[in-house]
């Protein structure tokens, strides 16, 4: 028997964890659609999100589930606090853990700095998203909707079209899909996807016609400008016209193949709204829904050891 005290990546998971994990975000899909509560479970636990880059629903999602399950939820505020005199992410991180904290929930442009914080603290440390590295939970929670919406996940054919390279969404979901089964496909200009980016299970595209033929699954990325450097792309108006996914860019998938966005999404450069917004196609709100379940999932799981 495994067990996990951090959730750091998606690497070092295992398809029983994954599966249990999506087994328990289910139960708790249902819950919050019932609209009852399980307060018992973190009462007395304190959660601390410590973001160094924006976010909308990942900090969002981390304070509801921390608060569904019952923990005092803390958010810091890293641009009003001693950061900004030059304190650094460990002594932040001692500072924060010698408050007794349980759970860190940590956001940062480096990849790697949930992973030296874990070392460090006492605290159960949860990567929010590290740089071009990881987010485990968007895989989570990415899997979680496909598995509700195509019954398996498992053998499905999942597109990952756009900035891959810069984009720790899509590394997290390569390693999951690949583990559980699936193929995957990625598709993208040459500067956004190179092709030594394949692995096993993997296959690259510079074309979306040919890419997208046969799609269960249709994921489309946002352009990381803050991480790029130098122009990777002719222009806004032209990635549109070759990589951006319209109407009749999605009729080369699966005539039900859905479409799926991490979010915060660019309209009219990765994506067009006639598409984002297709109530029958786009599954983009559930998977901010799913964020939700996930999140009181791998909580839960980590309070009660990270047993596998
Ligand atoms: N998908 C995601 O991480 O979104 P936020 O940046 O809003 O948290």
């Amino acid at each position: 028997m495994a067990s996990f005290k951090h959730l750091l990546g998606i690497e070092g998971l295992n398809p029983v964890a994954v599966t249990n994990l999506l087994d328990l975000a289910e139960s708790y899909a249902l819950l919050n659609r019932s609209g009852k509560t399980q307060r018992d479970l973190l009462r007395g636990r304190t959660l601390i999100n410590l973001f160094f880059e924006d976010s909308t629903r990942t900090r969002t999602s981390f304070e509801l589930a921390g608060r569904r399950l019952g923990a005092d939820v803390v958010n810091m505020s890293v641009a009003t606090s001693s950061v900004t005199k030059g304190e650094t992410l460990l002594d932040t991180a001692a500072t924060l853990n010698a408050m007794n904290c349980d759970l860190l929930v940590v956001r940062h442009n480096r990849s790697g700095a949930p992973a030296l914080l874990a070392q460090k603290v006492g605290a159960s440390v949860i990567n929010a998203g590290d740089g071009t590295h990881e987010h485990p939970t968007q895989a989570l929670l990415d899997a979680l909707t496909m598995r509700r919406n195509k019954g398996r996940i498992s053998g499905l054919t999942v597109a990952i079209c756009g900035d891959v390279a810069h984009s720790r969404v899509a590394r997290s979901n390569i390693l999951l899909l690949t583990m559980m089964g699936n193929f995957v496909r990625l598709i993208g200009p040459p500067t956004l996807v190179p092709g030594n980016i394949a692995t096993s299970g993997v296959e690259v595209f510079h074309d979306m016609k040919k890419g997208l033929e046969g799609a269960d699954i249709v994921m489309m990325l946002r352009l990381q400008k803050e991480r790029m450097t130098g122009g990777l792309i002719p222009s806004m108006r032209e990635f549109f016209a070759y990589y951006g996914l319209d109407r009749k860019k999605l009729s080369y998938a699966k005539p039900d193949a859905l479409v799926l966005h991490p979010g915060p999404m660019n309209r009219g450069v990765e994506i067009d709204s006639a598409v984002a917004d297709d109530a029958v196609r786009s599954r983009i709100t559930e998977q901010v829904e799913m964020g939700v379940a996930v999140r009181m999932a791998v909580l839960d799981w980590l309070a009660r050891g990270g047993v596998v």
